[in-house]
């Protein structure tokens, strides 16, 4: 099984986007996928369809120690995904209670690896889980580099981005260091205006910076992901012809590439 957060402090970079048409593109090419939402806005749980105020059982509720009471197993809290008729995506999701989670957490022992304990302990068997972070580096985003091996980063190639990168990079370097975890990064260029030529620029750049850490695929910006995302489904499922529904396919056969390919310790 491959864990990727999807994570970037910044906000609007396509975090969720990402999580939920590369898991939708993952599933379609035969893949059992999880998607967890780990953002207190609940964005990918809106973005497939589902009303968070509904939503009894959430993420925050495995995010417990084990002798809470309101503590359950990762199983226990995933949706099965409507348009999925292949079985192969669910959900595991967020709701607005989780607001309260980054100060609920905060003077409980352990509290960055009760994920990752949760993860370790699932039993239903899963190919990917996608972590769906906040934009914030708070214990949320902890807990997800911690219980993950994969890291990609969303940037939309705007001429400050690589600064807010750098800053990134280093706490996930802090997380790999004193927790002894390795963690493989790779910048996914999203939200591109492939015409401009400032965009043009900024892409070259990231491209000499990044070189072997940055995923081919670029994805264009396209209207169909914000619609598809208002109609609470994957763009795949939406309107499977558009740039976005191509770009993040496109996406989820390089990732598939790396199957085979061992995860090395550390940032390369
Ligand atoms: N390729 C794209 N083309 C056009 N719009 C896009 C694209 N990707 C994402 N968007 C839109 O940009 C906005 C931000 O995207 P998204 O919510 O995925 O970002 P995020 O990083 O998860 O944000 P947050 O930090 O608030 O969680 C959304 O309205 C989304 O529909
Ligand atoms: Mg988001």
């Amino acid at each position: 099984m491959r864990v990727i957060s999807v994570a970037n402090q910044k906000g609007g970079v396509a975090k969720t986007t990402t999580t939920i048409n590369l898991g939708a593109s993952l599933a379609s090419l035969g893949r059992k996928v999880l998607l967890i939402d780990l953002d207190p806005q609940a964005h990918t749980t809106l973005g497939l369809g589902f009303e968070p105020d509904n939503i009894s059982k959430t993420v925050l509720n495995v995010l417990e120690p084990h002798r809470s009471q309101n503590k359950l197993k990762l199983e226990e809290v995933i949706m099965k995904l409507k348009m999925d008729s292949e079985n192969n995506l669910f959900l595991a999701p967020s709701n607005i209670d989780f607001a309260s989670a980054e100060y609920k957490l905060i003077d409980q022992i352990g509290r960055e690896d009760f994920l990752s304990t949760s993860i370790r302990e699932c039993e239903v068997p899963f190919d990917y889980m996608l972590i769906d972070c906040p934009p914030s580096l708070g214990i949320l985003t902890v807990n997800a580099l911690k219980a993950c091996d994969e890291v990609i980063i969303p940037m939309q190639p705007h001429y400050f981005a690589l600064r807010g990168i750098e800053e990134f990079i280093e706490t996930t370097e802090i997380v790999r260091k004193n927790l002894n975890h390795s963690l493989k990064i790779n910048i996914l260029i999203t939200i591109a205006d492939t015409r401009s030529n400032l965009a043009k620029e900024v892409i070259a750049e990231i491209k000499q910076y990044f070189s072997n850490r940055l995923f081919k695929t670029i994805i264009r910006k396209n209207i169909t992901l914000v619609e598809a995302s208002s109609q609470g489904t994957p763009a795949l499922h939406y309107s499977p012809n558009s740039h976005g529904a191509v770009d993040y396919y496109k996406l989820a056969q390089e990732v598939i590439s790396f199957e085979k390919e061992e995860i090395s310790a550390g940032i390369q």
